[in-house]
């Protein structure tokens, strides 16, 4: 309620304040070298440096605080060492407002499967010559200070929650911790950017606990969760959220890594998480598929073709006031290119409103009234 105290942080390049609790969500003003961004939040992802589909400019009008990019991608092509020449990542794409770069092991991890973890980091096949490359803490940490977001990701050793291999969680939790210290050691800017610690543990209770305090003890300005939104159930994901959410310092951001379905900024918002990324709803737009209140709408269905309502008659984005479905029902399935341009916009319109919405229920003290209402109108049928 209004009558605890506050919980709020200052480290040198971050400044987070709490302005409201209701159980265990919160809203927050979280201070960065380039902006102050409102929490709870979506970061859409910029993997080479841009969002597919949106100028920055478009970023800004639909209010987005913070979007990310990836070191990996970033690093492959055009280069940090171009992108520092350039002033950094923010003149480089001329976006003036928050940036967070994700530390390359979880992309080469994920996307090329022929990457192998060491103790010395991770090594993968370039994908263009086919030559091996090694990825340590210490390059990831060079890579991201020269791009210069206000947040950077520790490399951390990403194991699948489906792997059914327990040494192997163990290991990468202990490897995480050890390599935590290498990247505090190599970060060289710490008074301009914020180097975040990343949970592992996989479902783990006892690792993720240890995972915790390991990290909390070397007193960095945020943390994340990592290692979920990889097939686990949703009641392996709520738990180890919550887990998390319950351990972590309450005056510091906590950022759920990979998370971008709604109902799951909702559900971990509840939880009491601060951050969120994910490709999805980008991603899900180039498909044709809008996120909706009442879930998603495929424009491709023929259904649309003759249907003259808006995309979503409650959302008030550009898209929403000047299109119909039965116009986007005709773009997307001619492959138009400006089709995925306009339902990106849309979905990022969303995003933004869904998590400005939740923000100001926890401020007016209205958030499970709110909740209820999102429920209600996303399962009508209360399944
Ligand atoms: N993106 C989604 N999950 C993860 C994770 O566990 N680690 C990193 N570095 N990035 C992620
Ligand atoms: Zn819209």
């Amino acid at each position: 309620g209004s009558s605890q105290a506050l919980p709020s942080s200052d480290s040198p390049a971050l400044k987070f304040k709490v302005v409201a609790v209701q159980g265990r969500a919160r809203s927050s003003r979280m201070t960065l070298p380039h902006f102050t961004a409102h929490t709870p939040m979506f970061m859409p992802v910029g993997t080479q440096g841009s969002v597919k589909g949106l100028t920055t400019l478009q970023l800004e009008e639909l209010n987005c605080h913070v979007v990310l990019g990836n070191t990996y991608h970033l690093e492959n092509r055009p280069g940090s060492g171009l992108v520092a020449e350039m002033g950094g990542l923010h003149d480089f794409i001329n976006w003036p407002r928050g940036m967070l770069t994700d530390s390359g092991g979880f992309q080469m991890v994920s996307l090329l499967h022929l990457a192998e973890i060491t103790e010395e980091g991770v090594t993968f096949q370039s994908p263009v010559d086919g030559s091996s490359m090694l990825l340590t803490p210490e390059q990831s940490i060079a890579v991201q200070n020269r791009l210069g977001a206000d947040i950077i990701m520790a490399l951390d050793d990403v194991v699948p929650t489906t792997a059914n291999d327990p040494g192997r969680f163990e290991e990468a939790t202990h490897r995480t911790t050890r390599w935590i210290d290498r990247c505090i050691a190599a970060h060289s800017r710490p008074l301009e950017q914020n180097l975040f610690g990343i949970v592992q543990g996989g479902l783990d209770t006892g690792l993720r606990e240890l995972s915790m305090q390991q990290l909390v003890a070397r007193d960095l300005p945020g943390y994340a969760i990592g290692g979920l939104a990889g097939g686990e159930s949703k009641d392996d994901f709520w738990r180890v959220v919550s887990q998390c959410t319950a351990g972590l310092p309450p005056g510091k951001p906590r950022y759920v890594m990979g998370i971008g379905y709604p109902l799951d900024i909702v559900v971990c918002s509840a939880l009491g998480a601060d951050m969120y990324d994910s490709v999805y709803p980008t991603r899900t737009a180039r498909f044709g598929v809008a996120l909706v209140p009442e879930g998603v709408l495929k424009l491709k269905n023929a259904a649309n073709a003759r249907d003259f309502r808006p995309l979503d008659p409650s959302c008030s984005c550009m898209v929403c006031r000047r299109y119909s479905r039965a116009y986007l029902h005709n773009v997307v399935t001619r492959g138009i290119s400006t089709a995925a341009i306009l339902v990106t916009y849309h979905n990022v319109a969303y995003t933004q409103r869904l998590t400005r919405e939740i923000r100001t229920a926890i401020e007016e003290q209205r958030f499970p009234e709110w909740v209820r209402g999102y429920l209600k109108t996303m399962f009508p049928k209360g399944d």
